[in-house]
């Protein structure tokens, strides 16, 4: 199970987790944000998503359409909607390739773009110079990483970013270091062509909920719907953030509406959230009796290669104030947080529907055995130490 993975493996699903990473003066970059009204939705949008089908592009997409917009996606038609699929009827799927072929967005108007497939800088460069003629508002879809190294606590949007790979990395660094400064530097890019009043900049921290495509979450919700004998890494007062996909999605949206523009951080719980406070209202959804076993001494946790158990993350060194982002500045403009409860039903309720396969699922349960099988050796040696 990806709790127990190697250093590199920690450092790598990090980086795949969207959060590993970077970046240089947002100073420069606090753009203007207007306080309009958040619940108009007089006028319908035309919205473009670059992306759309894999996790927080259906949700975006239920959410606008519910709302009377029309929506354009624009994909290389890989990536099969696994959640809302029956939606994507009344969507118009434009076909092409972020790395090498725009020709269905030329000539073409939208109110709104959302840009949550850049995976690279030169794409958003890209995508936004064709685009800033034609449309609106760039929404683009950055990450938390844009403040990897973590090293303090109260990340805000005013904080420093690194744009640079910094000299003298390990190769491990390096790639830990990467996705944060493309997510940054891409930012930039967006803000370069459409300007700070028409580029909208969010950026999410875990997004859990359902359909997601990595596995790193669901531990939980099992888990605690099964009841019995938990282990919980981490000290109990540890900071832990997270937030719901759909929270994300219909946020976006309302923004789009409002077109609002500036830098968000899209980080919950609304209120600062520890890891203790997180495990009793976790629990609390289940009617279940838990056994939980805290295990709060890091160099024990590292000893046991035991780094994250999403959405906690030792909060050592580069990780440090990986789960200190604020989001004060976020809420006041329109940022809402759904109940955990709701979160962790939902998710379940998803992970035993037909959207997840059979394939997915034996093969999580069949981690998850040995990951139980894991933590029962770590909690004998805990209470024997
Ligand atoms: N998951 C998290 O917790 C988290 C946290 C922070 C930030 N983020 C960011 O959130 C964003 C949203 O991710 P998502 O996957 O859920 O978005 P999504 O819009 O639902 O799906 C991603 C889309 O990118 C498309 N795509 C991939 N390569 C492409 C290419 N070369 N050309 C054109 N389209 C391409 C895929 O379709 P095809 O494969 O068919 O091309 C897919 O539709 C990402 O930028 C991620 O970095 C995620």
């Amino acid at each position: 199970m990806s709790h127990f993975k190697s250093r590199r493996s920690f450092i790598k699903t990090s980086a795949m987790a969207s959060l590993a990473l970077p970046i240089l003066g947002t100073s420069i970059l606090s753009c203007k944000s207007e306080k309009k009204d958040l619940n108009s939705t007089s006028k319908k949008l035309k919205i473009l998503i670059l992306g759309g089908t894999s996790f927080l592009g259906p949700h975006q997409i239920a959410y606008a359409l519910s709302r009377g917009h029309s929506i354009s996606t624009f994909t290389r038609g890989k990536t099969i909607p696994k959640i809302h699929a029956e939606l994507f009827k009344d969507v118009e799927q434009l076909i092409g390739d972020r790395e090498n072929n725009l020709k269905a967005l030329e000539n073409r108007k939208w109110d709104v773009v959302i840009d949550n497939s850049g995976r690279k800088v030169e794409w958003t460069k890209a995508t936004a110079i064709l685009l800033k003629d034609n449309v609106g508002l760039y929404m683009y879809t950055s990450s938390t990483g844009v403040y990897y190294p973590y090293l303090t606590g109260n990340l805000s949007t005013d904080t420093k970013l690194v744009l640079e790979m910094p000299e003298g990395l390990t190769e491990d660094e390096k790639y830990e270091q990467d996705y944060g400064i493309m997510k940054a530097n891409s930012e930039l890019e967006a803000i370069k062509a459409f300007g700070e009043d028409r580029t909208t900049i969010i950026r999410p921290t875990y997004m859990l909920g359902p359909g997601d495509r990595m596995d790193r979450f669901m531990h939980w919700p099992v888990r605690l719907a099964e009841g019995g004998e938990i282990m919980v890494p981490g000290k109990k007062d540890d900071s832990i953030q997270y937030v719901d996909v759909r929270d994300i999605a219909e946020w976006f949206i309302r923004l789009a509406e409002t077109k609002t523009a500036g830098i968000y951080n899209g980080v919950g719980p609304a209120n600062p959230q520890t890891m203790q406070q997180f495990i009793n209202e976790a629990s609390k959804s289940f009617d279940k009796e838990h056994h939980f076993v805290y295990i709060d001494d890091y160099d024990f946790l590292k000893d046991n290669e035991f780094y994250f158990s999403i959405p906690w993350i030792i909060p050592l060194d580069k990780h440090y104030g990986s789960a200190r982002v604020t989001n004060a500045k976020s809420k006041k403009n329109g940022l809402t947080f759904r109940p955990l409860n709701d979160t962790l039903k939902s998710i379940l309720k998803w992970w035993d529907s037909e959207a997840v396969s059979n394939e997915r699922r034996d093969k999580f349960n069949s981690n998850l055995k040995q990951m139980v099988e894991k933590e029962k050796g770590m909690i004998t040696a805990w209470n024997s130490r």
